[in-house]
């Protein structure tokens, strides 16, 4: 079976609160994709790793003219790709060179909150560095780092705090999978970006309480840009990594592809599509074949009606590699009895977010959820289905399974691990979540205007037998 539509509530997509801003064809030369070098650790035993990851000021040639003011992660704009792998132990040096405050967020690793998962209660102070050591313990999967100070999140990833993160594990070293990095295993960050007099970006300018958009894809920070392949399989790691933008993924000729991976994972079975859309803070890894064309030929992907990347086949080689029809095994545990379903309310759009009613506030902590409880989350998007957003749902420190779309199933590709779920406006999703570890976490619309602008939430994790309490930061502690 091919899926050849995007599932999710079409009148929704992100032109329905009216403030969307269409993206335009860029119109400079083809760029070479730029691909984010692998970071290298400073040290590394068969058992530790040891990383310094960055935040830095820079300036990057987006465009011809003047470079663009900039911030990013060992890297002038977004960062240099990092890579874990399950079971080892981790260890990180978060340096700060950066004229404000940040927080170093790991989001989709299941890490423990709040200090080492880096939202908001864990602020670097500019000139300083913190440490954090943590054991990888998840499967193989595409993840991300971003900043998280609250409340300017937003202001920050705008700027380029995002690098992807990807975690390799033995059971995803055995699937005939591309992972040459660079060649035919390709990160692709897909953000957009209003570019300013002199090329500089105005955040303040283009604010928008519903989510900042700009008219520029920006793909790896490249504007228009190209890849060269053979005809091989090519396996791409997508990364929504805008502040608002839902990203309608499709080829130029409708080339189908399959999905393998999600948020926190591989699938437990290739989802053939031939479209695909994406909400903030979600990764889809997808394999394409392009074992059909010739040499000279050119397949575009593209988001709507506006060219992504385009993909250009330099020469012949043969690969009949076979994607099996079973790729791994995903925990689906029981449900633990007698828990209540814990209800969850998306509300609101520009400054009236909020999540159950209520703006964030750093110093409560909303819910409590025993460490190792598999419980049911109801999440209700109670905008109205006549003019409402799409709520991307995230929770922090968990990969969770998603059960079903009010009562009814779950799109195709949501079978296997995620973090972040898309909630159409009127819906309820069921999810079942459970925490392996300890520590507060914080749960929000990844609208980043949205999550900045209080539709957030904590719970803390907790074992009865070792009650702990946590140094919460507020806004005049910041
Ligand atoms: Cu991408 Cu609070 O996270
Ligand atoms: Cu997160
Ligand atoms: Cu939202």
């Amino acid at each position: 079976k091919v899926y050849t539509d995007y599932f999710f509530d079409e009148p929704a997509y992100n032109t329905h609160d009216g403030g969307y801003i269409p993206l335009v064809t860029p119109k400079i030369d083809p760029q070479p994709l730029a691909i984010p070098p692998l970071l290298k650790p400073d040290r590394q035993t068969d058992t530790d790793d040891y990383y310094t990851v960055t935040a830095q000021e820079s300036e990057t040639q987006f465009l011809p003219g003047k470079k663009t003011k900039t911030w990013g992660y060992n890297a002038g704009f977004l960062g240099q790709t990092i890579v874990f792998r399950n079971g080892k132990q981790t260890h990180i040096d978060l340096e700060n060179k950066l004229p404000e405050l940040t927080t170093f967020h790991w989001h989709g690793l299941n890490v423990p909150g709040p200090i080492t998962d880096g939202g908001c209660h864990a602020p670097v102070y500019p000139g300083e560095t913190n440490h954090i050591d943590f054991k990888v313990h998840q499967p193989a999967a595409t993840t991300w780092l971003h900043a998280h100070p609250c409340p300017s999140t937003a202001t920050q990833v705008w700027k380029g705090l995002a690098t992807m993160v990807i975690i390799q594990d033995d059971v995803e070293d055995q699937l005939p999978l591309p992972r040459n990095y660079g060649v035919d295993d390709i990160p692709l960050v897909l953000q957009d970006r209003e570019f300013h007099d002199d090329n500089q970006f105005d955040y303040r300018a283009d604010y928008d309480p519903d989510g900042v958009q700009g008219h520029t894809a920006l793909v790896n920070g490249t504007v228009n840009p190209y890849f060269d392949v053979t005809t091989q399989r090519v396996r791409l790691r997508i990364l929504d990594g805008s502040n608002r933008r839902e990203w309608r993924l499709h080829f130029n000729d409708d080339l189908e592809f399959a999905q393998v991976a999600s948020d926190g994972g591989i699938l437990p079975a290739p989802v053939y599509m031939t479209k695909v859309m994406m909400t903030c803070a979600e990764r889809d890894e997808i394999v394409v074949d392009f074992g059909q064309y010739q040499p000279g030929d050119e397949v575009t992907l593209m988001t709507d009606d506006t060219p992504l990347c385009r993909f250009r086949i330099k020469s012949f080689v043969p690969d009949d590699t076979k994607l099996p029809e079973h790729l791994v095994d995903i925990p689906d545990e029981t449900p633990t009895p007698d828990l209540p379903v814990r209800t969850i309310t998306m509300d609101g759009m520009d400054d009236e977010v909020a999540l159950d009613g209520k703006k964030f506030d750093m110093s409560r902590i909303d819910a409590r959820q025993k460490v190792g409880d598999v419980a049911i989350w109801e999440i209700r998007n109670t905008n109205s289905t006549e003019n409402g957003m799409v709520h991307p749902f995230h929770v922090h420190g968990t990969q969770f399974r998603v059960l079903a779309r009010n009562d009814g199933p779950v799109y195709p590709n949501e079978h296997g691990l995620k973090d972040t779920v898309g909630v159409n406006p009127g819906e309820t999703v069921r999810i079942k979540v459970k925490f392996e570890l300890t520590g507060v976490y914080m749960y929000h619309c990844h609208i980043i205007e949205h999550e900045d602008g209080g539709m957030m939430a904590q719970i803390e994790s907790y074992d009865p037998q070792h009650p702990q309490t946590y140094h919460l930061m507020d806004m005049d502690t910041l």
